[in-house]
């Protein structure tokens, strides 16, 4: 059995989605960002806290768990920077003491969401695994912090994990069952979508002085599902032996500047969109791009859906009625 911690929010319901099919699952969620209804009904639900080690030691008693997936972190840049606590305790702190738990129920398997924000701002154009890692906020420190921690833990207590470094998670599940929402929102392709519904005025691109061909920010758009299906694969790789401590990036490996974005939902949808210019947002680098050659090489993942289907599958998910 599995225990997917963080399994009522935006990754982790679409993961234990595709899960369910090949494994038992065991959701943990205190549905802070959460959301109940985001949880697939062949899963078991408990509502608790990962920093509550009796709520883990209720889990990890009552259930045969093999592995641990962790999807329970706060993620945003701007907000880790004002509040660098909230960053800490959760994200450091509460799962120091999940993989305490862990430690004393012997399980020893362990896949962890990190991010391109451990990169930091990188002075290379694709960046691969071994780019050095040095975060300019606190959430990039939180996430680096339990990378070295797990790293530790494999040396001295024999904790085998697979690290995932996520570029930007977009889109939503194709069913439009489940799909992203954040309360507020910050992420671009949901605030383009929810412009384009009228639900908001304007888009604000932030910043059209970068160093980039249209002087606004490159990134690199992932499919949710395609996230979903690396973790899959790293779950297999751990529990079969096959790896015991790795790290992958996860990307598309092509950028898309905030104004290329804008066009691209426009002309999936048909609809115009309201655009304003406004200053540069703080923290923000001018490109961030994966290479996943490494998970590729070893694991046989690549990403199947595009930026049009990204676009495509969260138009279907935000027309409709959500949580
Ligand atoms: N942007 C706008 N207008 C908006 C919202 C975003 O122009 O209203 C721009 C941002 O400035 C950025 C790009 O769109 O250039 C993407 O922004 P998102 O907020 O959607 O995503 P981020 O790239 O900031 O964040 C993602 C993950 C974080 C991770 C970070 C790494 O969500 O968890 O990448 O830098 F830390």
């Amino acid at each position: 059995m599995i225990l997917v911690v963080g399994g009522a929010g935006y990754i982790g319901s679409h993961l234990v989605k595709e899960l369910v099919e090949k494994e038992e699952v065991v959701v943990l969620d205190n549905l802070t960002t959460g959301h109940r209804k985001a949880v697939d009904s062949r899963a078991v639900f408990v509502e608790g806290d990962l920093g509550n080690e009796e709520d883990l030691q209720m889990i990890f008693k009552s259930y045969p768990i093999e592995a641990v997936m962790h999807f329970a972190a706060f993620s945003l840049v701007g907000e880790s920077v004002v509040d660098p606590l909230k960053y800490y305790q959760n994200n450091v702190a509460a799962t120091l003491t999940l993989l305490k738990v862990m430690m004393k129920n012997n399980v020893k398997n362990f896949i962890f969401s990190s991010t391109a924000a451990t990169y930091g701002i990188p002075d290379v154009e694709l960046i691969d695994e071994t780019t050095p890692t040095r975060p300019i906020n606190p959430y990039g420190h939180s996430k680096l912090m339990i990378e070295q921690i797990l790293s530790d833990f494999s040396k001295s207590y024999g904790l085998n994990y697979v690290i995932l470094r996520y570029f930007n998670a977009a889109g939503a599940h194709q069913s439009a069952v489940i799909g992203e929402s954040h309360d507020p929102e910050t992420h671009l392709i949901p605030i383009i979508l929810q412009q384009l519904l009228g639900q908001r005025e304007k888009v604000s691109v932030f910043g059209s002085d970068y160093d980039t061909a249209d002087g606004t920010c490159i990134r690199d758009y992932i499919h949710v599902t395609d996230l979903a299906s690396a973790h899959i694969l790293a779950l297999e790789a751990l529990l079969t032996g096959k790896k015991s401590t790795e790290i992958y990036n996860l990307g598309n490996g092509l950028g898309y500047s905030v104004k290329e974005v804008i066009e691209t939902c426009e002309r999936v949808t048909g609809v115009e969109a309201n655009v304003e210019m406004a200053d540069r947002r703080a923290g923000d680098p001018a490109m961030l791009v994966a290479s996943s050659q490494k998970i590729f090489s070893e694991l046989g993942w690549k990403a199947e859906r595009n930026l049009e289907k990204i676009i495509a599958d969260a138009w279907k998910w935000h027309q409709q009625q959500q949580y």
